[in-house]
């Protein structure tokens, strides 16, 4: 098949968060399988440049309708770790891409319509005909509405769509300004109910909400945040288009790039291990108390890796924080906020634990950092309110960091609890609590640091059970081949 990933982030040029990751790690598991893949983006001026390989403008006149003009665009060509990607650059007064950061503007809806136009445009000019595009997130979400709605009496072949929505929380919700940018000049169409017309306020399109209408299959990155988005309220409004549309909504489990995240030959830590070495996986835990001076003693040590928003359960991380130091343990946090009051928060807490030998608070965005973490940790805490899927847990097993989590989303299905689990014992490979507070936090980490401590081969056999788990594409490639087939003959 010929599959094109139209995205607003890629590892490890773009990324701010798991999406990132994802479109990295499906892209080249398609590769493998014999599959023609490309990825198109926009080209930020934040990006990781020395990322890209053999960068080169390859499309020089691309003039996308804007308005009652156009603006216009170049586009480039680069290898980012052997994926093929297409930069697309707007020569605009806005400058959209043009800025410190990928997001965090004003103008953000109207920066991603653009490039959602844009990238259709490209492919179209290019004379490119994908059997599939894959579309991520709201930023992306308008496109299967561009080639129902503009491309098809063009005559462009009508390639499939899927959509995959990472986070119901992000939906794109703006005024009809973005139908006279775009051109899509029906206001009374757009706005109605079922179509972009947003089900909570009136006078606003949701683009998310057009993504499901329009594609023709849309996922989300777990089974259990498919049912809790649909059907127990967690769909921040788009319960009811979910159900309308049920009937091609489904849930595939994110994989982990296995190659990009292997203890055996992980250059970011100075000491690689693998189920037969796991002694050697405390080199590491050594090295990362060295870079930030901690005490290096018998102590369990917790972690915590992540973007620091509500999502994430600040209010129970800093609880954990402190309940670790209580019970005898280290804790390690590395995350970083776009906004400025979370950040001075956490920014006061680390102020506030300056002193301690058996606590760390990074906060900024550092990969290198979180491979040392991920290798040299002995638990994950991730305490989320909700969690389409995760990567920290999966990592983290892939690892052998004993994932301690709220049991949610995508951390449901990949987390098993030790002791209270269904699974089989050899299944089993984490800490799971339910309650969102502070008791239902302890019930679970305190339990991991008595592990630890008190039955230390019981730890070990459960660092066995999850560095054996596979969260590799593998398993998620194949599902989404699957869905690319199921569309192409529907
Ligand atoms: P989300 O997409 O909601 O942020 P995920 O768990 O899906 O959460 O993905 C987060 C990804 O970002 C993981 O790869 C994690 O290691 C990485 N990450 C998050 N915060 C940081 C940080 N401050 N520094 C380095 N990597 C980070
Ligand atoms: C989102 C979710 C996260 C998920 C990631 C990749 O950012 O918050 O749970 O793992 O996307 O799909």
């Amino acid at each position: 098949l010929f599959i094109v990933h139209i995205t607003p982030e890629l590892a490890t040029v773009a990324k701010v968060g798991g999406l990132a990751d994802v479109v990295f790690g499906l892209s080249r598991e398609l590769s493998i399988r014999g599959n023609h893949v490309e990825i198109v983006l926009p080209k930020y001026a934040s990006m990781r440049y020395d990322n890209v390989f053999e960068m080169h403008e390859v499309y020089q006149d691309l003039w996308v309708p804007w308005y009652e003009g156009a603006i216009h665009c170049t586009v480039f060509f680069g290898y980012v770790h052997g994926r093929k990607c297409f930069f697309i650059e707007p020569h605009s007064q806005d400058n959209f891409f043009n800025r410190p950061s990928v997001y965090g503007f004003r103008d953000d809806i109207l920066r991603y319509a653009f490039f959602s136009r844009a990238a259709i445009e490209f492919l179209w000019k290019a004379g490119k005909h994908p059997d599939v595009i894959h579309c991520h997130d709201w930023q992306t979400a308008l496109v299967p509405v561009f080639l129902y709605e503009m491309y098809q009496s063009l005559g462009m072949t009508h390639p499939r769509v899927c959509l995959t929505i990472h986070n119901f929380a992000h939906q794109g919700v703006t005024g009809g300004e973005l139908l006279r940018a775009t051109g899509l000049n029906q206001p009374e169409r757009y706005f109605a109910h079922e179509r972009l017309g947003d089900q909570r306020y009136p006078q606003a399109l949701n683009l998310l909400k057009g993504g499901i209408v329009y594609s023709n299959f849309i996922t989300t990155v777990s089974p259990r945040y498919a049912i809790e988005t649909k059907d127990q309220g967690q769909g921040f409004g788009l319960e009811a288009t979910l159900h309308a549309h049920q009937n091609k909504y489904g849930g595939v489990v994110n994989g982990v790039d296995y190659d990009a995240w292997n203890p055996e030959v992980d250059h970011h830590i100075p000491v690689q291990y693998g189920l037969n070495s796991i002694d050697r996986k405390y080199d590491n835990k050594r090295a990362l108390r060295h870079r930030l001076m901690l005490a290096d003693n018998e102590k369990a040590m917790v972690a915590f890796i992540g973007r620091l928003d509500p999502q994430k359960g600040l209010d129970l991380v800093r609880h954990a924080i402190f309940y670790t130091l209580e019970r005898g343990a280290q804790f390690v946090l590395l995350g970083s906020s776009p906004d400025e009051g979370i950040n001075a928060d956490f920014w006061g807490l680390k102020q506030m634990l300056n002193d301690s030998p058996d606590c760390h608070l990074e906060i900024g965005f550092d990969e290198d950092l979180s491979h040392l973490i991920y290798a040299g940790a002995d638990m994950m805490l991730v305490p989320s309110q909700f969690e389409p899927c995760g990567l920290t847990q999966l990592i983290s097993l892939r690892y052998g960091t004993i994932p301690v989590v709220r049991a949610v989303g995508g951390l449901a299905d990949t987390v098993f609890d030790k002791d209270h689990s269904s699974r089989p014992l050899n299944e089993r490979n984490g800490y799971v609590f339910n309650n969102y507070d502070n008791a239902g936090l302890e019930s679970a980490l305190g339990r991991a640091i008595d592990c630890y401590h008190d039955f230390p081969e019981h730890f070990r056999d459960l660092i066995g059970n999850a560095m054996r788990s596979d969260y590799s594409w593998n398993r998620p490639g194949q599902d989404y081949l699957n869905i690319y087939d199921y569309i192409r003959d529907g």
